[in-house]
């Protein structure tokens, strides 16, 4: 409460005569007329400037084809011989990549994400590049002249629609991090939602998140098919970029949505837009368009209501069972197969849904999923939750091609194990397949000359993941620990020795 009454305050000395002045309005033809009231909320977006100009915000359009890998400029008025000049193939699909709100200008993303593209397929690559506008332009400013941005963008596919309208054009995809995801949104509303699909990477939070009119951002009526990816949502508080929101046909939550793994913790967010967490929606997106490794684990999203749930093990369906179970994050083979998109549009109640994954924290992101669930031993005082002995619990893998062993420490989770009696559950995810006979435990403690020892019951394990399929059907095995041939039922795991597992 003290923290939401200093911003406010802040917001008052900053911007207080603003709000009290009378409301600006300006008209641009073509694009229409827009107030300083415009999606004016006391809470959600409490300051709200009249756009800047089209020509002064005038961003530029950069065309890279296979033939061009030089950028050629496009212009809103630009025609057919123009465009074909610069490259432009109209039987090739068309996608638009779009930056968020920085004060630095380097974009790498763009660059990468657009290099990918191209060499997976033969497309038409415009990266949308308005750094030059954003300059010194404070966030709420920028907020507010994004509305002209999206409309430039949307008449430029209007334009391009309307030159080739006889060849039959090409999809149009755009992606857009951060405000470009609500810039993308605009575009689409510009189109009134003709555009084919939309990619939201982490969609900024702050002045969109909870606006009660969607009209003031990203939605899925904005395109026949709105994904959004998001890493860094929550409470503006929080310093969250982004936001928990649902606003397309498909949201799916990279791990809890909120913060990311591999990212520093000490300094969680911060309000510059340029966050681990931020970001990672951008290189999530840049591995899923790394044209296709089949021996790649798939981006599998579950269905379901909260990460809580989802760790719970509460959403594990069959994906095969019902296409809304689950969703796959796979861009370019979602383009060339509408089958999916098909079946995720047979039925409006698609809007809205939330799906959850777990992600590596490092490249590659996309590994194995798993849910483990640790069910501890009931009734058991040898290993006491008053008793600070527990120093590290470690799983390890064995890759049986190699005899190596991939490491997973989950001394971040291992504090809840020292209740017993309890089931807990961790998401998980590793390189390597965890299968029946490659897994083993140690748990170490701190006082290493007493010995101690850990009552599990038993593990279960669900995998999610998908390799050589095309949606996993999710599987689970029941296992109990074993040391030297013994279970461990009961008489314990003793600490600081590799335990190995046996099937139920
Ligand atoms: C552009 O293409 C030319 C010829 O195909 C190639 O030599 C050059 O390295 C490419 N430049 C970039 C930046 O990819
Ligand atoms: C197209 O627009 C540009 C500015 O974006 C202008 O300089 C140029 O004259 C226009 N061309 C035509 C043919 O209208
Ligand atoms: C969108 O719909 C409105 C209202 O029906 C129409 O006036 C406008 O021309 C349409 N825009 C485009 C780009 O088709
Ligand atoms: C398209 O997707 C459907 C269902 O997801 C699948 O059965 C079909 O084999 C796919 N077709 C191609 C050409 O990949
Ligand atoms: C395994 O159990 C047997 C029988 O209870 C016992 O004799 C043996 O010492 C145990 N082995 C280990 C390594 O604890």
């Amino acid at each position: 409460m003290k923290s939401s009454a200093v911003v406010i305050a802040i917001f008052l000395i900053c911007f207080g005569s603003r709000i009290i002045d009378s409301i600006d309005t300006v008209t641009y033809p073509g694009y229409g007329t827009f107030t300083s009231n415009d999606f004016k909320h006391p809470i959600y977006r409490p300051i709200v400037f009249v756009p800047e100009s089209p020509d002064k915000i005038g961003p530029l359009f950069l065309l890279y084809t296979r033939q061009n890998n030089e950028s050629q400029r496009l212009d809103l008025n630009d025609t057919r011989l123009q465009l074909e000049q610069a490259g432009f193939n109209p039987k090739n699909p068309t996608w638009i990549l779009i930056h968020g709100f920085n004060f630095h200008s380097l974009k790498p993303w763009m660059n990468i994400c657009k290099d990918r593209l191209l060499k997976s397929s033969d497309f038409n690559v415009i990266l949308v590049d308005s750094r030059h506008s954003e300059k010194g332009v404070s966030y709420p400013r920028a907020v507010s002249n994004i509305r002209i941005v999206g409309i430039m963008i949307g008449k430029l596919i209007e334009q391009i629609s309307q030159e080739f309208s006889n060849d039959n054009p090409g999809t149009f995809t755009l992606v857009g991090h951060s405000l470009g995801a609500h810039i993308a949104g605009y575009a689409g509303k510009y189109l009134n939602g003709t555009i084919d699909r939309i990619y939201g990477l982490d969609p900024a939070g702050p002045f969109f998140k909870n606006h009660p009119d969607h009209r003031s951002r990203l939605w899925h009526t904005d395109a026949r098919f709105v994904f959004n990816l998001h890493t860094n949502g929550g409470s503006i508080f929080k310093l969250s970029s982004g936001m928990m929101d649902t606003c397309g046909h498909v949201d799916l939550f990279m791990n809890n949505g909120h913060q990311q793994p591999g990212c520093p913790k000490e300094i969680q967010n911060d309000l510059t837009f340029n966050s681990c967490h931020h970001r990672r929606a951008l290189w999530l997106m840049i591995e899923a368009i790394t044209p296709d490794n089949d021996q790649q684990p798939k981006p599998i999203g579950y269905d379901c209501d909260s990460w809580q749930s989802f760790e719970q093990g509460e959403c594990i369906r069959d994906c095969n069972a019902d296409p809304f179970n689950c969703v796959r994050l796979d861009p370019l083979n979602d383009g060339r197969n509408q089958s999916i998109e098909k079946n995720l549009l047979l039925n409006s109640i698609t809007t809205g849904r939330r799906y959850f994954m777990v992600t590596g924290n490092e490249e590659k992101f996309f590994r194995y999923q798993y849910l483990i669930k640790f069910n501890m031993k009931y009734g058991s005082n040898q290993f006491s939750g008053l008793d600070p002995v527990l120093r590290r619990i470690t799983l390890r893998i064995r890759n049986p091609k190699n005899d190596r062993y991939e490491y997973i420490d989950l001394t971040d989770w291992s504090q809840p194990y020292v209740d017993i009696g309890k089931s807990y559950a961790i998401s998980l995810y590793s390189t390597l397949e965890m299968m029946k006979n490659n897994l083993e435990i140690r748990w170490e403690r701190f006082l290493w000359f007493k010995r101690q020892r850990m009552f599990i019951n038993s593990i279960t394990i669900t995998s999610l993941s998908c390799k050589n399929c095309v949606w996993p059907t999710p599987t689970q095995i029941e296992m109990i620990p074993v040391s030297n041939g013994n279970d461990t039922t009961n008489n314990g795991i003793i600490n600081d020795e590799w335990t190995t597992f046996r099937l139920i």
